[in-house]
């Protein structure tokens, strides 16, 4: 069941631009075509599972159902230590139903602001998956993690999401200072996909 899919379509299912960026960035050397699926009219899946697979499956089976082609899902977030693994499976909904990126953002700086700064560990993870069609009963399941230390003050454009106070210690710069390039080469989603791109080209 290792084909690879070299000029066939897969629906990418999700709809955060932030995401979408970056996937496509690391799928363009690749000769695998992703279309997000709002440019397939897939509605959203309901994120309903209490883990980041489930979540990722969800999705994917939701758009390869409404798109009739193969999908690929991310669920990913950020999992701080001090708060007992919060924001987790919740992070794009931490401030609550509808929440933007940046009151999610400001709602972590408030939970860490009295943390001391050595224990503000914490990490992404990313859970991509791969449904040849929605009744896939082998998905292809990738994990990636990436650890980091937050800080109190968001620093640097780049990214998305909880990228500006994720400082990501080899670099000394925070996810949002790194360029896009770097941060593929290093994120959580980076690792994730770049397993799964080894699989799809069959080298698994
Ligand atoms: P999902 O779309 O349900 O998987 O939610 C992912 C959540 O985790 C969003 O709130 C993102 O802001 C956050 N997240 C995931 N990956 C990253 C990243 O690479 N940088 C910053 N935030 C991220």
């Amino acid at each position: 069941m290792s084909k690879t899919h070299h000029g066939e379509s897969i629906v990418l299912a999700s709809s955060n631009a932030g995401k979408v960026r970056e996937i496509n960035a690391l799928l363009a050397d690749e000769e695998i075509h992703v279309i997000p699926q709002s440019a397939l009219g897939v509605p959203e899946a309901a994120e309903t599972g209490l883990s980041f697979v489930e979540n990722a499956i969800l999705k994917a089976r939701n758009a390869a159902a409404h798109s009739g082609l193969a999908a690929i899902a991310d669920d990913s977030g950020i999992e701080v230590d001090a708060l007992a693994g919060a924001p987790g499976i919740y992070s794009a909904r931490y401030a609550g139903p509808g929440a933007s990126d940046l009151d999610n953002l400001n709602k972590l700086i408030e939970m860490i602001r009295e943390v001391p700064p050595e224990q503000r560990t914490a990490r992404f993870q990313c859970l991509m998956v791969y449904l040849r069609h929605a009744e896939d009963p082998t998905p292809v399941i990738c994990q990636g993690t990436w650890d980091g230390l937050l800080l109190d003050t968001p620093r640097g454009d780049n990214g998305f999401g909880y990228d500006p106070i994720f400082l990501v210690p080899s670099e000394g710069r925070t996810s949002a200072e790194l360029d896009p390039e770097t941060k593929n080469r290093l994120s959580h989603r980076g690792q994730a996909l770049t397993k799964l791109v080894r699989f799809l080209k069959g080298e698994s």
